[in-house]
């Protein structure tokens, strides 16, 4: 985190404070879901920016993911490096600042990475990104490590359904697992090389509510990198939950497992992950709810806690774990320590309430399946 501050201010940033996940004054959001998001005024112009070059390190909820939780890099919640430029430099200075931070501030080898420019799309009216891809071979990637890519994977935003988009160009790690990548063949992202930065979202349009886009007066430069992942690749690990920063957890809850039992590895990735991020949540006093956002912390709590009955564990604390996350993270969540009462006790209440729910529930589907009548569409959803 220092290295990256640091790189990014002595090429004249500034470092701004993060913000809380859950968003100021903007209804379009549940949480913030990336650095760029509580900034999006600064990109349309609306609000003055403190300087045109900004940096910072922004936790960050993105519940989008929740399906491909259990694999080696997805989570669903991180901590996003990221740095701006607005209304300043543009496609080359991003990309060099970005090949120069991994190569000589972080030393990963050039040959490792891999990096992806917009393919160019009619109904956005934007062509190949042509200048992006010159400026990678300008700065030493070879050709065929840029790959082009169409605007599923890049073209990035807005955050909501309106706001700031543009084209982007991401930055992948080679794992070395599988597949090798050749020209004109699949590029593998979920495998082989895995995304460790957004190397630059060439803010350029604004996304309305009918959907059209329009131009923004200026150009902007949004980057976000995931701490996790960067942090995996330069230990060698492979996967994010061997880091330190969600490793600890990950142990903790496999030593609260009765030794007659095992969760497979997929469930105790799901239950660090989500306990990491309920606990960001619940940080911010976002009661648990049944809707909006208390409902996101209730769904990822509940999915652990199915993880533990279908196990069929017994006496397992959810409060003792969520303890655990709140004393070992205090330094990266200031508030974690700050309510870790309120944290408790809502942990506490939703597991004797789940508690109930799930025994109520059990008994009532095997009901339903002595009665061997056919399930109707209103049997299933009670
Ligand atoms: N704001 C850039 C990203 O989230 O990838």
């Amino acid at each position: 985190k220092n290295k990256f501050l640091s790189f990014f201010k002595n090429n004249d940033h500034m470092e701004i404070s993060d913000s809380s996940v859950v968003p100021k004054n903007d209804p379009t959001l549940l949480f913030i879901n990336s650095g760029m998001a509580p900034l999006k005024n600064f990109f349309t112009g609306v609000e003055k920016p403190p300087y045109k070059r900004l940096c910072d390190i922004q936790p960050c909820i993105r519940t989008i993911d929740i399906d491909s939780i259990g694999d080696k890099h997805h989570l669903t919640s991180f901590q996003m490096l990221g740095s701006w430029s607005i209304n300043d430099y543009f496609k080359e200075k991003a990309i060099s600042l970005a090949f120069k931070f991994l190569t000589e501030g972080l030393n990963i080898p050039k040959e490792k990475l891999y990096v992806t420019v917009f393919a160019g799309d009619e109904e956005l009216g934007l062509p190949l990104d042509t200048e992006a891809y010159g400026f990678w071979k300008k700065v030493g990637m070879p050709e065929n490590h840029i790959i082009k890519c169409g605007k599923e994977d890049n073209f990035w935003g807005p955050t909501a359904e309106t706001g700031p988009c543009g084209p982007c160009t991401e930055i992948f790690y080679d794992t070395g697992e599988g597949e090798e990548y050749l020209p004109g063949k699949e590029f593998d992202t979920k495998k082989r090389y895995i995304e460790i930065w957004n190397a630059g979202v060439f803010m350029q349009l604004n996304k309305n509510s009918d959907g059209t886009f329009s131009k923004l007066s200026f150009t902007s430069v949004d980057t976000g990198a995931g701490l996790e992942r960067l942090s995996m690749v330069l230990n060698g690990f492979s996967t994010v939950y061997d880091t330190d920063l969600l490793n600890p957890i990950k142990k903790f809850i496999e030593s609260k497992i009765p030794s007659d039992k095992k969760l497979c590895e997929k469930d105790i990735r799901i239950m660090t992950d989500h306990l990491r991020t309920a606990s960001l949540i619940l940080s911010e006093k976002v009661s648990l709810s049944n809707e909006g956002r208390g409902y996101i912390p209730r769904k990822l709590i509940r999915r652990c806690m199915m993880i533990i009955a279908k196990n069929k564990i017994k006496n397992f604390d959810f409060s003792e774990v969520i303890a655990f996350v709140l004393d070992n993270y205090s330094d990266l969540f200031p508030r974690f320590s700050e309510n870790r009462d309120f944290i408790l006790s809502e942990i506490r209440k939703e597991q004797v309430q789940f508690e109930k729910i799930l025994e109520n529930g059990l008994e009532k589907l095997e009901n339903i399946n002595n009665s061997k009548k056919k399930i109707t569409a209103e049997i299933a959803f009670d």
